[in-house]
């Protein structure tokens, strides 16, 4: 990993580049990072602010030889990857929210965007892309309805060198990938609770049909939300809209 990066001062989107490397046969591992995106994408057709300089906006391309099914693991993979090199190396306490911002008490510092091209039973490849504030002062930061941002910065008063967190992340997430693609995905998934923001306390759920509140009891190996119904039945959920606050 890391062995191909291909670095740029701006583009629309690092995913969208990666997207057109992986289909002109880029290597498993190749890195795109970007200064400034003009186009950042988030989830759900969300836009993400990424200003030169002040944050690393970076995608991956991997060509693993799992199951389709099976991708949502990298994506959580990621985020505790996220996880430990902001505990680490930056000295913070973060913590992960389902399904996979980062925060750092209580406010979101990165995002994880997981795309993927394949067929019914073979990944061509997977495009994992996150987000991550670094530099931005309290004034800098992106204004948000949907949640309250952070940055290093703000968190930890310092300014940090953007290519050294690169490389940290990458090394890091080359070890865990490693190690998942040994050992499977039980350690990744137990670590990843261990980061979970609420997790065993009370949480606040809504589904198109109703409104509840119920205990967020763990994630399952594809990603799900283990909570529990309204009746009191172990359920779990893929999407739905958590009052985290
Ligand atoms: C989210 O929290 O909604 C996910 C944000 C993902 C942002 C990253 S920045 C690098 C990559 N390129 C994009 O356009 N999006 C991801």
């Amino acid at each position: 990993l890391g062995k191909n990066i291909k670095h740029f001062d701006t583009v629309t989107s690092t995913q969208t580049v990666a997207h057109e490397e992986a289909q002109n046969n880029a290597i498993n591992g190749t890195v795109i990072v970007a200064d400034e995106q003009t186009k950042g994408r988030g989830r759900i057709t969300r836009n993400w602010q990424s200003t030169s300089g002040k944050g690393v906006w970076l995608s991956m391309i991997l060509r693993p030889e799992i199951p389709p099914q099976e991708a949502p693991k990298l994506t959580l993979l990621t985020a505790i990857v996220l996880a430990d090199v902001l505990r680490n190396y930056v000295h913070v306490e973060p913590q992960i929210k389902w399904p996979n911002d980062i925060l750092i008490n209580g406010k979101k510092t990165a995002g994880i965007l997981t795309e993927m091209q394949a067929e019914q039973d073979r990944i061509w490849y997977v495009i994992v892309g996150f987000g991550l504030n670094v530099n931005h002062t309290i004034e800098e930061l992106p204004e948000n309805i949907n949640y309250k941002a952070t940055s290093l910065r703000v968190e930890t008063d310092t300014e940090w060198k953007l290519n050294d967190l690169i490389q940290e992340i990458l090394v890091t997430f080359e070890k865990t990938y490693d190690y998942y693609l040994e050992h499977g995905f039980a350690d990744i998934k137990e670590k990843w609770e261990s980061y979970g923001f609420k997790m065993g306390k009370e949480i606040s759920i809504k589904t198109m049909k109703s409104h509840w509140k119920a205990p967020f009891l763990g994630i399952t190996n594809d990603g799900a939300l283990i909570t529990k119904d309204m009746d009191g039945n172990r359920t779990t959920l893929y999407s739905a809209e958590i009052d985290w606050f």
